[in-house]
């Protein structure tokens, strides 16, 4: 197993970042940021108790949740896109896919300073591994749980993945997904249509929008596919969450799998 070793990033101020999450930091008060969890953030986890358990997750932008769980007594890792690794940005023919590319990058370096300024003000002992979530270091060992927030939306290839992730999971993994958009096009169609396997390619090509979201999904999919690597004991539950830009809660599912197949 590796020593997971992460240098933090000094002398950062507010400036320096963007707040993916609305944080409460000591000195500093309450940061807004673009979702506010603090009200839900037990259903946002599945209300799965984290105490003693080592957990992995994926995707963690600021830190939000890892902070959250370090504090419920979880001995955590995060994980998240390296900088020289490219997200996964819809390759529209309209528009500058360099130009888009460009500014995400910036955005992300700044949200990676939203954790590290969080962390420092927290006194926070959670590591980063920075990486791709494709590709997720065997050397981070086996963990108890994987967390993936809000990231398979992003993913061009989801199911590679959570394979990824849960093959080193030997207990539970949690995923918390958006259940539609507000205003899509295809906003009853998951609800209607949740417990049937299906996920909707969001991209729109005439507006070139959005950037780097593919598919909204049914919570059925995302148990078929935990139940393939091994997760087949599965529970969805169902919250809203607060997007502070709009002043609106949005809707979400967590899909809470247990290991029913052990790990070779
Ligand atoms: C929408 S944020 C979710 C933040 C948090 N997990 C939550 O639930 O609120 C998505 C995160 O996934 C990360 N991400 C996107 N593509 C990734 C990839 N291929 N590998 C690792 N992380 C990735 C982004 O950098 C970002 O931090």
């Amino acid at each position: 197993m590796i020593e997971i070793t992460t240098q933090p990033r000094e002398g950062l101020s507010i400036e320096d970042c963007v707040f993916y999450h609305t944080v409460e930091l000591p000195e500093h008060g309450v940061i807004e940021g673009l979702w506010d969890l603090r009200a839900h953030t037990d259903r946002y986890l599945g209300n799965v108790s984290l105490k003693g358990k080592r957990v992995l997750e994926v995707g963690t932008a600021g830190g939000y949740l890892c902070f959250y769980m370090e504090s419920q007594g979880a001995d955590v890792i995060a994980f998240d896109l390296a900088p020289d690794e490219v997200a996964d940005i819809v390759p529209y023919a309209r528009g500058s896919l360099a130009e888009r590319t460009e500014n995400m990058q910036s955005w992300m370096e700044k949200i990676r300073n939203a954790y590290w300024f969080s962390h420092k003000a927290k006194g926070s002992k959670v590591p980063v591994v920075y990486g791709n979530a494709y590709a997720i270091p065997e050397a981070i060992g086996e963990v108890d749980v994987a967390v993936f927030g809000a990231i398979l939306l992003h993913l061009r290839d989801p199911f590679h993945a959570l394979a990824s992730a849960l093959r080193l999971t030997r207990q539970t993994v949690i995923i918390t997904e958006p259940l539609w958009s507000r205003g899509h096009l295809f906003r009853f169609s998951l609800m209607r249509g949740r417990y049937s396997p299906v996920a909707i390619f969001v991209p729109q090509a005439k507006r070139a929008q959005p950037p780097t979201t593919w598919w909204w999904y049914s919570p059925a999919i995302i148990q078929q596919f935990i139940s393939v690597l091994g997760f087949e004991e599965s529970k969805v539950s169902y919250h809203s969450q607060m997007n502070t830009e709009l002043k609106t809660m949005f809707p979400y599912f967590t899909v809470v799998g247990q290991r029913t197949v052990p790990l070779p």
